[in-house]
């Protein structure tokens, strides 16, 4: 790889460029967008971004140079809010819904959540290190460069912590960057049904010391519903998490209004996330707390349920709004961003500037990455993504489109439609 990479000739350069903080309210539609832009990297890094002519003068003569062809150039999608660990899938679940049975009904039955638990507890950590990988492609076509990733389908301690090493080998051996999460209260697993505070007791006292000194997250989560954690014992495992030094984020009001929002902003959890039953209390509490919601509308989308988070008042509200795939295979199986954002404009109302900036830097912050990627300024890492189109707006509004045409990430090409097929 050269040192220095140029990509000139962009339509729309997109850098997100402005205050080093995640965007709220109005801020959201400023997209700093540099028409006939081009970017300058080295070493990995972004060095310089302007109009062709400002950066040109700087391009060295050993320094390789991409043509965008007049396309679109942004930053890389991070996709804050993913379980993309699992073992098998739940097409037959699918296959039920699609015919009348609810989500919660087939969990109530032993399936949902509890019917991948049992495949990720028989599969090896090679195994799911392998799923993974090749899941990592399905991101990388979308134009995602960083990916948040939970545990939750363990719970048993080794379990949860062969999640937590196969999402490390991947930050190691994989082409984009992963945000390791903790969820062991994703669910009350089938031996502790009639003894779930034994269960909340082994997820404090025994997996988040071994998750804490093997520095295998950097965020704890727990899915606070109706049925699955309450607001006192999500209480207790995030309290604790804090103790260890972890990130809060919160599942919250995705299918009832369970209190998650409150409880994320009682104890300044860095998100709440799904918010899809969140009342004005909530938001007005989020926003009093500084939590970022992250909405995640490919699962209201999948469960078929219309009910999707109050996006708008959110905004209106001053919240630095955040979009992610919820990636699992349950409620929303899909890695593509450019999805979230169709989803986001035609379900959730937002712009598709509002969408692109949920999508980047208020995701990167959301993740403690703000300062790392997430726009295209000098010192960043140079994650970023042609897109076959020429205005931005494109992405959001043709769906079904895999939109990215080359993937970079720290500089260096690790996804073309154009050279290799597939
Ligand atoms: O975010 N809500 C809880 N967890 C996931 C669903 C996981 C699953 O169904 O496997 C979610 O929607
Ligand atoms: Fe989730």
């Amino acid at each position: 790889m050269a040192e220095t990479l140029a990509v000139v000739n962009c339509s729309q350069l997109v850098t997100l460029a402005g205050p080093r903080r995640p965007r709220a309210g109005a801020e959201m539609r400023e997209l700093s967008i540099i028409e006939d832009g081009a970017l300058l990297t080295r070493g990995g890094r972004i060095e310089r971004v302007g109009k062709r002519a400002e950066v040109e003068p700087h391009v060295g003569a050993d320094c390789e140079v991409v043509d965008a062809g007049r396309r679109v150039v942004m930053p890389g999608f991070v996709d804050a809010h993913a379980h993309p660990v699992f073992a098998g899938n739940r097409a037959d679940e699918f296959e039920k819904r699609a015919a009348g049975a609810s989500y919660q009904e087939i969990a109530a039955a032993g399936g949902g959540i509890r019917s991948t638990v049992r495949r990720t507890r028989a599969a090896s950590e090679e195994e799911l290190f392998a799923s993974a990988l090749r899941r990592e492609r399905w991101f990388l076509r979308t134009g995602t460069t960083t990916v948040e990733a939970k545990s939750g389908y363990g719970l048993t301690v080794e379990d949860e912590l062969k999640m937590l090493r196969v999402v490390r080998r991947l930050n190691g051996e994989g082409k984009i960057s992963y945000v390791p999460t903790f969820l062991g209260a994703h669910e009350v697993p089938e031996e502790y049904r009639a003894r779930r505070g034994q269960y909340v007791d082994l997820v404090i006292n025994e997996m988040l010391p071994r998750v804490a000194d093997e520095e295998l997250a950097e965020f704890c989560d727990v899915f606070c519903e109706e049925r699955v954690f309450t607001v006192e014992e999500s209480r207790r495992v995030l309290t604790a998490a804090r103790s260890h030094g972890l990130g809060l984020r919160v599942h919250a009001d995705q299918l009832s209004l369970s209190g998650g929002a409150l409880v994320a902003a009682e104890l300044k959890a860095k998100t709440a996330d799904h918010l899809e039953h969140t009342d004005a209390a909530g938001i007005a509490a989020l926003k009093s707390a500084g939590v970022q919601p992250v909405l995640l509308p490919g699962s209201a989308y999948t469960l078929g349920s219309g009910r999707y988070p109050a996006a708008r008042a959110m905004i209106e509200a001053g919240l630095a709004v955040v979009v992610a795939t919820d990636f699992n295979p349950g409620s929303s199986p899909t890695p593509s961003m450019t999805m979230i954002l169709s989803l986001a404009s035609t379900q959730l109302r937002m712009t598709p500037a509002e969408s692109v900036t949920a999508a980047t830097v208020n995701a990167a912050y959301s993740l403690d990455r703000g300062d790392r990627v997430g726009s295209l300024e000098a010192d960043k890492r140079a994650d970023f993504v042609i897109h076959d189109c020429g205005d931005y707006r494109e992405l959001s509004y043709f769906f079904g489109v895999e939109h990215a045409r080359t993937v970079f990430v720290a500089g260096r090409e690790v996804f073309s439609r154009v050279r290799v097929a597939g």
